[in-house]
């Protein structure tokens, strides 16, 4: 989907192609999603189980029951974090025990025990299987990135997103990533675009240490700064002086435009991560026109890529806008 606003016309080609506005972008493409549902392909996560396990768990649980774990289970690292619904409760320590003997790489098993939640969008989770820890390791296009998986909010299904965003910052860019995290973004732009400085502020302490710890694991990647706070009270310290600005906090981004916008040099990006229904994805758009409106900096285009699934017929969406 593409929206285009009056004075695109007068922009320089390579500007539209940092905004991710020359072509069409779906870092997990709409089409590549399945007859049955909405999944997307990803190397980290197993979407329906591979036949090994489905084998192992036939002997195991009845037809209805295998039927209720098609979803299948997302790999962070080393732990396998699956949702076992009510009804399978009673099995989970086998299932996990299926898990282990079917993927010798997965030394965790966990069940998600709430959905994401609270001001740092942690998941709770359970242990049902294997060694009892939290902490674990992830490679994504060749960054370490660790973290506990409880105490941070990280995605694995992000990472194409991440990679698609490094790939359209420009040399020498100063880039500000809000609601940093445990720091992917700051470290895939560091790592696969020419950008001068790239600042992150996340709010959550155990992932702002993180941030830190994996600065730390990924050494050649030097122009980073992280700060850790209230994204609310830090952004009034900054000047009008990145060229791209990161919102990565779907849902209440919104809340934070109107101190963002003025950060945007004229003619710079603004990332705005918003979840949407499918047929209300403009939406995303109308708001990031309105403020953009009440802080006088025209919308001079947008562009928007699904890039998750996050419940039937919502998406995690990413507004690619170019600012005037
Ligand atoms: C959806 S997560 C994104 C994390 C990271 N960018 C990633 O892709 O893995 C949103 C992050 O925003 C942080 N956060 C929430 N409210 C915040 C605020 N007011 N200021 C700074 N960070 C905040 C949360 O702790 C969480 O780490």
């Amino acid at each position: 989907m593409k929206v285009m606003y009056p004075g695109f016309g007068g922009v320089l080609p390579n500007v539209l192609a940092g905004c991710g506005l020359l072509c069409q972008h779906s870092s997990e493409s709409l089409s590549s999603r399945n007859s049955t549902g909405l999944s997307y392909k990803s190397q980290k996560m197993v979407q329906a189980m591979d036949m090994n396990l489905r084998e192992i768990l036939g002997y195991l649980l009845s037809e209805g029951e295998l039927q209720l774990l098609v979803r299948g289970y997302d790999v962070v690292g080393d732990i396998a974090i699956i949702i076992i619904p009510q009804e399978l409760e009673v099995k989970e320590q086998v299932i996990a025990a299926a898990i282990l003997a079917n993927n010798k790489k997965i030394k965790v098993v966990a069940k998600r025990a709430a959905h994401y939640g609270g001001e740092f969008r942690t998941l709770p989770i359970k242990i049902i299987g294997g060694e009892d820890r939290r902490e674990t390791e992830v490679r994504e296009f060749g960054i370490r990135l660790r973290l506990n998986v409880e105490k941070v909010y990280f995605s694995v299904r992000s990472g194409n997103e991440r990679r698609r965003i490094a790939s359209l910052v420009q040399p020498e860019e100063n880039v500000l990533v809000l609601f940093s995290g445990i720091a992917p973004y700051p470290l895939m732009i560091s790592r696969y675009s020419m950008a001068k400085r790239i600042v992150g502020i996340e709010k959550n302490p155990v992932a702002h240490d993180y941030a830190l710890i994996n600065l730390g694991l990924n050494k050649k990647l030097k122009n980073i700064v992280l700060i850790q706070g209230d994204v609310g009270d830090l952004l009034p310290r900054f000047r009008t002086e990145f060229d791209r600005i990161l919102m990565v906090l779907p849902k209440s981004a919104g809340d934070f435009l109107e101190a963002a916008l003025p950060l945007v040099k004229p003619g710079g990006c603004l990332h705005f991560y918003d979840m949407q229904n499918s047929d209300s994805f403009g939406e995303a758009v109308a708001k990031v026109r309105s403020v953009c409106e009440s802080v006088k900096r025209p919308l001079l285009a947008a562009d928007i890529t699904a890039c998750g699934h996050c419940a039937p017929r919502t998406y995690r969406i990413c507004v690619d806008c170019l600012v005037g």
